[in-house]
């Protein structure tokens, strides 16, 4: 499922194009939704309706999308996978300026768990003891009346993280049953306070990218599950990129792996 805003048309067809367009990634069924709320604007609105009717991929939520409301619209997703996709055995929140990669999720998967098993997943970049930002100013401002503790439970970052349909359950069933401050938590934060309150930990994988963009590299991206940050040209670009030739070795993945991390870390630097 992927969070989108309405005015991002492009960055949606940028994802149908490239991993969303999978149908069957490793003999598996995988299918892409978008999830976005209802918008003011009547040109945007009446484009969207068009998309919707088009393409048949889109689900609104019943709240305003608004960048304030993006844990709505996190709710909505949950509610929504629960009630209507339970022979989904995981569902991934990916953001819409996310290079996804079904089947490097799945032969993660594949590697560590029996790909059947009931238990509990809540899989991304793990943030450990991250601060609530006190700042007036800020845009992730989360005052200590709505949050009063110093900081948050560890929580899986936003851009993409992986939730087993049991973890779903009960992450969504936490959601329901905590009371809605405002303003609300980040979207990410908010999930891993359901999931501290359901029993969930989060599990930290390095293949989901965070902080500091991963510069391209094939090999690197063929085996990365989420790299953020990448424009709907991009996106396309470098899925045909990666797609174009045989997969890269077991070694030629390990030595570019390192090598992007470090590419990423001295990006920032300079
Ligand atoms: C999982 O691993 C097994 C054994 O290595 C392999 O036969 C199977 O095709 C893999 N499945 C997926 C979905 O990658
Ligand atoms: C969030 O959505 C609700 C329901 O549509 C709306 O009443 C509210 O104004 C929105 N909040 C913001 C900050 O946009």
């Amino acid at each position: 499922m992927v969070t989108s805003a309405p005015a991002n048309l492009r960055a949606r067809q940028a994802i149908r194009d490239t991993w969303g367009g999978e149908v069957r990634v490793r003999g598996l069924r995988v299918l892409t939704l978008f999830m976005l709320g209802v918008v003011s604007d009547p040109g945007t609105a009446k484009l969207l309706i068009e998309e919707a009717k088009e393409r048949g991929d889109l689900i609104q939520g019943r709240f305003l999308d608004t960048y304030s409301n993006l844990t709505l619209k996190t709710l909505s997703m949950l509610g929504w996978a629960r009630r209507f996709c339970p022979q989904a055995h995981f569902l991934a929140k990916v953001d819409d300026d996310v290079l996804f990669n079904p089947s490097a999720l799945l032969h993660f998967l594949n590697k560590s768990r029996d790909p059947y098993e009931q238990g509990d997943l809540y899989l991304g970049r793990v943030h450990l003891r991250v601060a609530p930002d006190r700042n007036p100013d800020s845009k992730h401002y989360l005052p200590s009346r709505a949050y009063p503790s110093y900081v948050f439970p560890d929580y899986c970052s936003g851009t993409a993280y992986v939730l087993s349909r049991s973890a779903l359950l009960k992450i969504s069933m936490a959601a329901s049953a905590s009371p809605l401050s405002t303003p609300l938590p980040p979207e990410d934060v908010f999930i891993g306070l359901c999931a501290r309150a359901a029993g969930v930990l989060p599990l930290h994988c390095p293949l989901f990218s965070g902080g500091p963009v991963v510069p391209f590299s094939r090999c690197c991206y063929q085996a990365m599950v989420s790299i953020h940050q990448i424009l709907p040209r991009e996106m396309l670009h470098y899925w045909a990129d990666v797609h174009s030739s045989q997969p890269c070795s077991w070694l030629s993945v390990r030595a570019s792996l390192g090598l992007c991390k470090v590419r990423a870390m001295l990006g920032t630097a300079l």
